[in-house]
């Protein structure tokens, strides 16, 4: 006999701060002695407290990674701070199936969302609350926080996309986002 079931959903997700309700999300946080290189100035980063919290991402994954035609959700809250005169910023990434695209949206505070093409030209878009981003596919994308508040965004993307962390780590973005004469700036590398 067939059932007609009616269920709670498993995740609340609250759209004006970007915080689940649910024990289904998966946490990550990146401190600054985990971004070793990221920075332009080394120095200056190796000067700070290396357990600061620059970011950290909660995800929702309803399927495995790597299912071809599945979608995972997550939120990245970066904290406001600088290494040098570069913000804080997430590592950024390639997908590692390229072709493959995402949305961002702003949810709280105020950055700056960097692209990169496969041949090298970056370019940014303003991040604040209700923006909307599509980041197509082969694009490398990092974001920035610009402002003296947490920067909160939200993220969704195929979940055979993957991340390639490999080619920024070892190429870079070809342009860094820096403060100079107290505005946003991107700065050829
Ligand atoms: O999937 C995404 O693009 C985001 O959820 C990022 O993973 C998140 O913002 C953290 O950035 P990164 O993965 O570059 O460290
Ligand atoms: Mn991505």
């Amino acid at each position: 006999m067939r059932e007609f079931k009616i269920y709670e959903p498993e995740v609340l997700f609250d759209m004006k701060t970007g915080k689940f309700t649910s024990d289904k999300t998966v946490s990550s946080k990146k401190l600054l002695k985990d971004l070793v290189h990221v920075f332009q100035d080394e120095k200056a980063r190796l000067l700070m407290n290396q357990d600061q919290v620059v970011y950290d991402v909660d995800c929702y994954f309803p399927v495995k990674e790597g299912k071809n035609g599945g979608l995972f959700w997550g939120v990245t809250r970066i904290n406001p701070g600088k290494v040098g005169n570069e913000y804080f910023m997430t590592r950024g990434h390639f997908h590692a199936q390229i072709d493959t695209a995402e949305f961002y949206w702003g949810i709280e505070g105020e950055g700056v969302l960097i692209y990169m093409d496969q041949d090298g030209n970056s370019w940014g878009e303003y991040m604040r609350p209700n923006s909307l981003h599509y980041i197509a596919g082969c694009i490398a994308h990092r974001v920035a926080n610009v402002g003296d508040v947490p920067l909160v965004f939200g993220a969704c993307w195929p979940s055979d996309a993957g991340h390639d962390y490999d080619t920024i780590s070892k190429n870079g973005f070809s342009a860094r986002l820096k403060e100079e004469n107290g505005i946003p700036t991107l700065v050829k590398e």
